[in-house]
């Protein structure tokens, strides 16, 4: 388990931290490894109702690491890598209800997460951004299937393909959060969710989540359709030159 993911069981509630500050919480193996774990480790927990995913003040999540990206690029096959693959199949079935508390930044994977999260409270000072064309990527963890049926394509293409990031006001109008309070009320917005969500009747409740999320195969396919353009994306110069640009940046 990685040191930067901490899990916390509140009663019914577990949530999961992502908890490395000092990378504005970007997200490497072991923490896709981490999280998977407590996500797989909910499913089995029948004392386990819902889990609440947060961040910390200011970075929900950075994104991918973009370390283990430009490792990636350089070895030619890796494509987006089997821990982070395995972490979205995984996210995508969870078979617990999923609430988000965003504060601070949601880049990338800290946005695409969210589609998959069935409540999601965001602080004022959110700001969404998934810059994947500008890395010489293409959207990930399904975003290409969920994201136009959510926002429409316009929205869609905006974030996904422009890479314009949203705040906190037009995330909520485009669905992708539900709630926008000021960031220091987001956990505790959050937890209420997550504790209502949790005291319903979990037989009838799993049945109607099953209802509204629809075909998991549908999701799954595209998730493996987006990794395999990754992989050829990622050896691409476009790739390549952007995360030469990142690190180079403070040089
Ligand atoms: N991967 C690896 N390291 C990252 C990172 C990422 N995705 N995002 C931030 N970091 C690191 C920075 O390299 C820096 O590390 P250092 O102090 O050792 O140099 C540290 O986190 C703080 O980031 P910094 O850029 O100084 O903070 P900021 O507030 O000025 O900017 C961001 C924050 C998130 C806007 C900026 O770091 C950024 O654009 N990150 C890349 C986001 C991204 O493209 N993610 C992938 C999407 S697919």
């Amino acid at each position: 388990m990685s040191e930067h993911i901490t899990v916390r069981d509140e009663g019914p509630v577990r949530v999961i931290r992502m908890n490395r500050p000092e990378k504005k919480n970007a997200l490497n193996a072991p923490m896709y490894d981490g999280f998977a774990a407590a996500l797989e480790d909910a499913n089995v927990k029948e004392s386990i109702r819902c889990v609440l995913i947060a961040g910390q003040p200011g970075a929900f999540c950075a994104g991918n690491d973009l370390a283990d990206f430009k490792r990636a690029a350089e070895s030619g096959s890796e494509g987006l890598g089997t821990s982070v693959v395995h972490f979205l199949h995984v996210l995508a079935r969870s078979q617990k209800p999923l609430v988000a508390a965003v504060q601070g930044l949601a880049v990338g994977i800290g946005t695409t997460m969210l589609l998959h999260c069935d409540f999601a409270v965001a602080g004022t000072d959110a700001r969404f951004s998934t810059p994947f064309v500008h890395l010489g990527l293409v959207p990930e963890a399904a975003s290409s299937l969920l994201a136009p049926r959510l926002m429409g394509h316009r929205r869609a293409f905006s974030l996904l393909a422009m890479g314009r990031p949203m705040d906190a006001a037009e995330a909520k109008t485009a669905g992708l959060v539900n709630l926008v309070v000021a960031a220091g009320e987001v956990e505790a917005e959050a937890m209420k969710a997550a504790r209502e969500i949790a005291a319903l009747p979990p037989e009838a409740l799993a049945a109607s989540r099953r209802l509204l999320r629809g075909s998991h195969e549908e999701i799954a396919a595209r998730i493996d359709e987006e990794a395999e353009i990754y992989r050829q994306r990622l050896r691409a110069p476009e790739a390549r030159a952007a995360f030469e640009a990142f690190f180079a940046r403070k040089r």
